[in-house]
């Protein structure tokens, strides 16, 4: 077993994995990582060894359990609030899962494909009026899921600012007490939304919710309250970095892009490898409740799991030249939207929102670069959701 190497790391190139993790390659499928508090927990490389573990229900996501692995003092903060759904195991978690599912269907995604379409146009017009220059998370990247969700969810995107800055602190501040003050603040601000959809119900999925589920008992107040937190969290910053980072990690690989705008019917394809490529949830967490025996390594109960998704996605015994991006393979078995039962509830939307926002964007600025070089546009650190914080572009 090679040394434990720490986890966290900042990438070094945006698109890359921590390239101190290259020589675990070397190694097993297995390792020992150091997490930031100095606890030793599993790091898992190997793809088949990740979605054996990932349907695995001796692996618990209860971030409430101590021996549950934290990426940074902030997630200690959030952890003593119960997440619903992402912290809850089976058969709980199918409860709540069965609750929301019809409303994230494929069908549903591609119903909302004219509102979305509607939406990036909307702000492609603003881009396109205010240019030759953009500052495309702000004015593109973020707002789009941003509005998507909003719309889905029936919550007034007016108050975006508000959510967003909550949202953007929650997942990336490293100090407990700005976490504590932010999960507070939105969790006032969903009280009082549902408190006032309850007076005056609106259209959207929380109007729903509270129609069939908190009118009947099956949901309490603050149930929720926290399951739209993290409906509206999950819902638009994780989107928001891939379209960031897919946009950037196109405008480094001239090739690839221009098959990309030469031919639009790869974009659905481009979007699952961009997905694979990318990984930018880079470290899914679970802890063992019992013992797990798996490539020749014994997983005590109570040890903290971490999954490596950069490096699960570009295992060489799934994928061909694993660090090339192909639009012509078949990248659909990554584990960039998780793999088992807590798969990302949100993937066919955000499948959907993808590949409307990359294809009107490309076809709309064929001469889009980056108005900075690529060494000087600023990346989010190794321990939050993976993405850029701004993407200066000229066109
Ligand atoms: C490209 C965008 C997205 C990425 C990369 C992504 C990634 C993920 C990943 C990796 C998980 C599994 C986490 C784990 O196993 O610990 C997950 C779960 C989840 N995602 Fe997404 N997600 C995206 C978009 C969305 C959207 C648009 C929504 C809409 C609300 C959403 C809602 C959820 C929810 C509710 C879960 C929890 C599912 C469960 O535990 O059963 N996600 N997502």
């Amino acid at each position: 077993m090679t040394e434990a190497l720490p986890f966290p790391q900042d990438r070094t190139c945006p698109y890359h994995p921590p390239a101190a993790y290259r020589r675990l390659r070397d190694g097993g499928p297995l390792s020992r990582t150091t997490l930031y508090d100095g606890r030793l927990a599993w790091l898992v490389t190997g793809h088949a060894e990740a979605r054996a573990l990932l349907t695995d229900p001796r692996l618990s996501a209860d971030r409430q359990n101590p021996g549950y692995p934290a990426f940074s003092p902030g997630f200690e903060m959030l952890r003593q609030v119960r997440t619903p759904l992402l912290g809850v195991d089976d058969p709980e978690h199918n409860v709540q899962r069965r609750m929301l599912i019809s409303s994230f269907t494929l069908k549903r995604a591609t119903a909302m494909r004219p509102r979305i379409q509607e939406i990036v146009d909307q702000l492609l017009d603003a881009v396109e009026e205010q240019g030759p220059t953009a500052e495309l998370v702000s004015a593109f990247t973020l707002p789009v899921p941003s509005m998507v969700i909003c719309s889905l969810l029936g919550v007034p995107y007016d108050d975006h600012k508000l959510f967003e800055g909550l949202s953007c602190t929650l997942l990336q501040s490293s100090d407990p007490q700005e976490v504590a003050a932010s999960q507070a603040r939105l969790t006032e601000y969903f009280t009082d939304l549902v408190t006032r959809k309850q007076e005056e119900p609106g259209d959207g999925l929380l109007d729903e919710l509270i129609a069939e589920r908190l009118v009947t008992g099956e949901m309490s107040h603050v149930e929720l309250v926290h399951m739209a937190m993290l409906l509206l969290v999950a819902g638009h910053e994780t989107t928001s970095n891939m379209l960031s980072l897919g946009i950037f990690t196109l405008l480094e690989h001239p090739e690839q892009y221009a098959a990309l705008r030469a031919d639009a019917s790869l974009v659905p394809d481009a979007v699952e490898e961009l997905m694979r490529f990318l990984a930018i949830a880079d470290g899914l967490a679970r802890v063992a409740t019992e013992d797990i025996e798996i490539a020749g390594e014994t997983i005590r109960a109570d040890d903290g799991v971490v999954f490596l998704t950069s490096y699960v996605n570009r295992d060489g015994a799934a994928y061909t030249s694993p660090e090339t991006l192909d639009w012509e393979r078949s990248a659909r078995q990554h584990i960039s939207f998780g793999f088992g039962v807590h798969q990302c509830l949100g993937a066919n939307l955000a499948r959907a929102t993808m590949e409307i926002a990359f294809a009107t964007l490309f076809a709309r600025f064929p001469g889009l670069r980056l108005a900075v070089p690529a060494a000087e546009v600023p990346a989010k650190p190794g321990y939050t959701l993976q993405g850029l914080i701004e993407l200066p572009v000229t066109w």
